[in-house]
């Protein structure tokens, strides 16, 4: 008997599963990545009128977002936790809001009451004979937004891998199950060029044998794993796994055997990447998901010896201040785990944390280095906090310096057309 006939009191067209749930007014929050689901949204933008006065929150929504179409404005409110592609053009024309939060933290905005969520939605896998499906490449802060939530609405999709892990929900914890069958949202893989070799290439230099890895979102982060074939027995804790990380597990460079903390264990809290990565982690007992603060939580991170966490960043300036999220007073994308991770290396024994980022943007016309952060960008990782910085140019060590000492070391890693000027703003 298959899934369909066994729930079926509990098996509705979108539409029907909106109509019986949602109320006036109400917070609708969405699984982050991958778990956000496809045909529920698209039916909420159908029903947008009659649904009055409706918020939508979420994190990262991947490939499509119909509910930010600019028409819905004045029937749907957005609530943006990290800004990406689909999302990033209606928080720059005000339509929707972003909210900043420490990765770890957002379950605890949900079960503290500081954030608010009335019915939760999100994609699953089909459920096992015992009722049971799986919260598939995202895990998150979906258990949390459930917890709070007056109702829970999955979208069953079979393109959805079951995984290990916490990511097991069962048939009786949702109100409604709908239909869904389109292929988990995939992202290309950024293609390595010489000047994200050339940072790996000083990034590998300061990661030893046996660590752990966290690596951040974007593409330097990344290339980065590609310059790391040569290392022996690393580790992954990480809140997001991508296709570099599983070509080092599939070359044997990350074995997980030398880890501190649930060793011969891959750690993360959702996947993003190719249908490659997908498979690869389907049923695979060696790539546990958890809930997002068993990941990223700092204390938790602590736990690996020899943690070290890669990021990427917009601007640093000289006093060592990072800016990973807003150009200008454009928000780009958001917080995530990158301040979780930099704190929790920071805690770890034999622990370190790296900015990587190239020295230059917009085809080398600025520099990415620069004395001052640009009106209205924001510090996302605080110059107390911040560890290493790494251009194609090299690695400062800011950790324990003087602010004029921060500022030369930078100075040595901006490009070399931009250090003179840059040198004469040292404070
Ligand atoms: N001024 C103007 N434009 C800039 C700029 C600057 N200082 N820095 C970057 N840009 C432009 C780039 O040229 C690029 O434009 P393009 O798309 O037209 O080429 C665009 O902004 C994106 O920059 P890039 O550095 O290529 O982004 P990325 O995809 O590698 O991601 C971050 C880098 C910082 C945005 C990404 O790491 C991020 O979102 N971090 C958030 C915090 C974090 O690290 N969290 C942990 C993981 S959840």
């Amino acid at each position: 008997m298959d899934w369909k006939t066994r729930f079926k009191d509990k098996v509705l067209s979108p539409e029907e599963a909106i109509r019986r749930v949602v109320r006036p007014g109400d917070i609708i929050g969405g699984a982050m990545t991958c778990g956000f689901p496809q045909v529920l949204p698209e039916a909420i933008v159908r029903l947008a009128e009659e649904l009055s006065g409706i918020t939508i929150m979420h994190g990262i929504v991947v490939g499509n977002a119909p509910h930010y179409a600019p028409h819905l404005s004045k029937h749907i409110k957005l609530r943006n936790i990290f800004v990406f592609d689909a999302t990033r053009e209606a928080v720059k024309e005000g339509r929707a809001e972003y909210v900043p939060m420490y990765f770890y933290e957002m379950p605890e905005c949900w079960r503290k009451g500081i954030w608010k969520t009335d019915v939760t939605m999100m994609q699953v896998s089909p459920p096992d004979v015992d009722g049971y499906m799986s919260l598939g490449v995202t895990v998150g802060y979906t258990p949390a937004m459930m917890e709070v939530s007056r109702a829970v609405l999955a979208e069953v999709n079979p393109n959805m891998p079951r995984t290990h892990g916490e990511t097991l929900i069962h048939v009786s914890q949702v109100d409604y199950l709908v239909e869904g069958d389109r292929p988990v949202p995939t992202i290309p893989r950024s293609e390595p060029d010489e000047v994200s070799q050339a940072i790996g290439r000083h990034v590998a230099e300061l990661i030893e044998d046996g660590s752990t890895l966290q690596i951040g979102i974007g593409a330097i982060p990344d290339a980065i794993l590609s310059c790391l074939t040569g290392h022996k027995d690393l580790g992954l804790h990480t809140e997001m796994f991508s296709d570099g990380a599983m070509d080092l597990l599939k070359k044997g460079v990350i074995t997980n055997a030398r880890k501190s903390y649930m060793p011969y264990k891959s750690v993360v809290t959702f996947l993003l990447g190719s249908e490659e990565l997908y498979e690869y982690v389907r049923e695979n007992p060696s790539v546990v998901l958890l809930p997002v603060e068993k990941v990223a939580h700092p204390m938790v991170i602590a736990q690996n010896d020899k943690m070290v966490a890669i990021n990427s960043a917009l601007q640093v300036d000289l006093y060592g201040q990072v800016n990973a999220e807003t150009i200008g007073t454009l928000q780009y994308s958001g917080v995530g785990g990158q301040v979780d991770f930099v704190r929790g290396a920071a805690l770890s024994k034999g622990g370190k944390s790296v900015i990587a980022l190239p020295s230059t943007a917009a085809n080398g016309t600025i520099s990415r280095i620069v004395p001052y952060l640009d009106y209205g960008s924001v510090v996302t990782t605080s110059r107390c906090d911040v560890h290493y910085v790494a251009t194609e140019y090299g690695v400062a060590d800011l950790k324990g310096k003087s602010v004029r000492e921060r500022a030369e070391a930078l100075v040595s890693i901006a490009h070399p057309k931009f250090r003179d000027e840059l040198a004469k703003a040292i404070p």
